[in-house]
């Protein structure tokens, strides 16, 4: 069986359906349900034995040990961490704790599992960790894309969390041999993304007739990748990454935000047009930006299309229709993610932001 970190989140859960829909293999799937975590993502898996969650805390080393004991994953998958860049800026504390500190006592405990370990079992194991091109920091407008050699200058106390966790574990592989693989993506959209981020904030503002608030001039650019896409990435990498190596997954798609946010109304317009048939677009409100904010990322996936052979199945065009129609679909879910918590985190995020 796999264990898997921070799988009740956005791409965490759609890891866990995604491989549960492929394979029989089990997974322990290890979650703190921060405000991020959300059982309800992984309710069509209620009853199937193949799936078993665990509440807890990556950095619980002793709920760690005693679950790789019991449970003998031939891999662990580490998704979890706090994600985003907004609320890194506003309490960068959570950050360090978990994106560090945690992924540092799971290494730990990993390394005392795997030391264990022999023959087959110990030359087999794999820790995989899930990491972002936000570490590598900002482009200029002509810069080539991201390859896995750009020098890390992560800019926001999120991406120096990450930067922090990738260089951990690529120590824990030189230093004690840990056979680790890292892999570095590109901003991700589709089901059951928390509708704190750009894509999913934009369908719910838009349906609820309220502001559709673009930072600056919406002119950042950011690479977007359908999240079942990166769901195969790293079943591939998981599959026949070199150890020690770091791929880049992108979707080859950079888009100014500007640009998503019109390509979602657009849809919008045609899927579920406004009761008063004007364009969704007239919700557009500029506000003020984000301190720091990274002007543009965009990957270069070639590495990972010449050595393992994998390419995105969806193009922006197909993926961004299948996720409007999506949030469409799930009124229930868009209904219960925006608890009071979530309404604290609009006020807190949006009020201070001027027109
Ligand atoms: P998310 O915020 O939706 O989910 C994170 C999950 O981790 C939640 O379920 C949360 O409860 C859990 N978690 C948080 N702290 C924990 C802890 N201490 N112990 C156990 N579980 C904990 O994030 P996501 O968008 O699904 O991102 C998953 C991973 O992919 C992250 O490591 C992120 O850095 C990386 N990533 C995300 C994107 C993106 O566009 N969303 C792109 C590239 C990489
Ligand atoms: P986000 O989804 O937070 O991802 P990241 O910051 O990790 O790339 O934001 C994507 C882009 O959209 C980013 O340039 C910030 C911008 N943005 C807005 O313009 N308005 C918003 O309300 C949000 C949440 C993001």
């Amino acid at each position: 069986m796999i264990l898997v970190t921070g799988g009740a989140g956005f791409i965490g859960s759609n890891f866990v359906l995604d491989w549960l829909a492929q394979t029989n293999e089990p997974v322990i799937n290890l979650d703190k349900l921060t405000y991020a975590g959300n059982v309800q993502n992984l309710a069509s898996l209620d009853g199937d034995s193949r799936h078993i969650f665990i509440q807890g805390d990556i950095g619980d080393s002793e709920l760690v040990k005693s679950l790789l004991q019991q449970h003998q994953p031939r891999a662990i998958l580490n998704f979890a961490a706090e994600s985003h860049v907004d609320r890194s800026i506003h309490g960068p504390e959570d950050f360090i704790q978990t994106n560090i500190v945690g992924t540092f006592h799971l290494l730990e405990e990993v390394r005392a599992y795997w030391g264990q370990l022999d023959g087959e079992a110990r030359s087999t194991f794999r820790f995989l960790h899930v990491s972002t091109d936000e570490v590598y920091g900002s482009l200029r407008k002509d810069d080539p894309a991201f390859s896995e050699t750009n020098r890390y200058e992560p800019n926001s106390p999120y991406s120096a969390s990450k930067a922090a966790s990738d260089h951990l574990v690529r120590a824990y592989h030189h230093t004690y041999g840990l056979p680790v693989l890292t892999t570095n993506c590109s901003n991700n959209y589709g089901p059951y993304h928390f509708p704190e981020k750009l894509i999913p904030l934009m369908i719910v503002n838009a349906l609820a007739g309220k502001a559709l608030p673009v930072y600056g001039d919406g002119m950042q650019i950011r690479d977007w990748l359908y999240v079942k896409d990166h769901c195969s990435a790293i079943r591939r990498v998981l599959e026949a990454g070199q150890l020690g190596e770091t791929y880049n997954v992108g979707g080859w798609n950079e888009m100014p935000n500007i640009d998503i946010v019109h390509t979602v109304c657009g849809l919008l317009d045609e899927l579920r047009p406004r009761p008063d048939g004007k364009p969704y677009a007239e919700q557009i409100t500029y506000v003020t930006d984000r301190p720091g904010h990274d002007r543009r990322y965009a990957i270069d996936a070639g590495k990972i299309e010449r050595e393992l052979g994998w390419k995105p199945a969806e193009t922006f065009d197909s993926g961004i229709r299948k996720t409007v129609q999506w949030y469409l679909d799930n009124p229930a879910w868009v209904a219960n993610v925006q608890s009071g918590a979530y309404r604290d985190w609009v006020a807190t995020n949006y009020a201070e932001r001027t027109e």
